[in-house]
């Protein structure tokens, strides 16, 4: 089972690894078009497999697509963060140029390839994929829920001093700090309701930390975050390659899911082999169902700057 990474940067770099030593693919290839810097830091994982007990071969490559042959998923993380005095549409246009061109070189290469999309703005991008590819929706996939539900285990965990791998939790809608919906109601500690466990002044604390928690840690880093994003999508590629077909909400095409159609966003899907199989139906209630429909308005916004690039 082979996964190539698209970007070795601080995403790219993080995913690989978390790949190799958790054993989830038998090779990892990483591409930069930074001149030697995917083959560095292959060889600086490679040179931790016998540390940390892992045979995956680790393959650095610049911008040698051939190396990336016959890959079962390709992680997309390249791009370039917004700079001071840019536009939103300058930075769509730079990094939907960066998606657009990497996507063809791999499908080249890869023609039955299940591609996760990480570079932001992660749902337009995920959508631009999906419509300049051609490439059935199933095997398109935008990953922030996996992140962002990750994030809000996290502070549910905090707030109620249990382990965060007893808590259930996700975030549905667009991966933005004022789109994003943390499914508080549906949340629980181990069956248990956390609204039976938290006031509604920590939960609604909880919920407002998970939405900015990537803006804190840009903040504090000076950059974004790149070990749970790494994880993040090490954790949803270990379900695609396994076909574990866990429940990961994940930026998918709805084509009248949630009431919305011809957007990607983030809902819960079974991801499984053949990439997405499944939309899952929450059943949101009424409250719920309006905080997507703004998401989706805010989506469709950021879309809509596709249009003039
Ligand atoms: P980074 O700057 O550390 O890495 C990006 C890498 O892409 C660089 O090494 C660069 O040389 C490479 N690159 C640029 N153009 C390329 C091309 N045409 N072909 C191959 N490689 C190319 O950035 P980082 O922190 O790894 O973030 C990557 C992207 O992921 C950003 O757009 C960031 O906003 C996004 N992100 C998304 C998350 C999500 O949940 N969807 C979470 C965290 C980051
Ligand atoms: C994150 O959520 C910025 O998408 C990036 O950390």
């Amino acid at each position: 089972m082979k996964v190539t990474i698209i970007g070795a940067g601080n995403v790219g770099s993080t995913c690989a690894d978390a790949i190799a030593y958790k054993r989830i693919a038998s090779e990892v290839v990483l591409l930069d078009i930074r001149e030697n810097f995917a083959e560095g830091k292959a060889l600086d994982m490679t040179q931790t497999s016998s540390l940390l007990g892992f045979n995956t071969k680790i393959v650095g490559s610049t911008n040698d697509y051939s190396k990336t042959a016959g890959s079962d998923v390709v992680v997309i993380t390249s791009g370039i963060p917004r700079k001071p005095g840019m536009t939103r549409e300058e930075l769509i246009g730079v990094n939907a140029g960066i998606v657009k061109t990497v996507t063809e070189n791999v499908l080249a290469h890869s023609p039955e390839a299940v591609i996760v999309i990480v570079s932001n703005p992660m749902d337009t991008m995920t959508y631009l994929t999906l419509k300049e590819s051609g490439l059935p929706k199933n095997r398109i996939i935008g990953m922030g829920g996996a992140l962002d539900s990750a994030r809000f285990r996290t502070y549910l965990s905090l707030a109620l001093d249990k382990p965060a791998n007893d808590i259930h939790g996700m975030v549905i809608g667009g991966h933005g700090d004022t789109t994003m919906i943390p499914l508080t109601r549906l949340s629980s500690y181990n069956g248990i309701p956390v609204s039976n466990l938290l006031d509604n002044d920590t939960l609604n604390k909880v919920a407002a930390d998970t939405m900015v928690g990537g803006k804190t840690l840009t903040g504090m880093l000076g950059t974004s975050a790149w070990y749970a994003p790494g994880a993040a999508v090490a954790f949803l590629v270990d379900s695609i390659l396994n076909d574990q077909k866990r429940i990961i909400p994940c930026s998918v095409f709805l084509e009248g899911e949630y009431g919305q159609e011809d957007i990607c966003i983030g809902v819960p899907v079974v991801v499984g082999k053949n990439g997405w199989e499944n939309i899952v139906d929450v059943d949101l209630n009424d409250a719920e169902k309006i905080l997507f429909e703004k998401s989706a308005a805010a989506v469709r916004n950021m879309n809509d700057a596709l249009n003039n690039i």
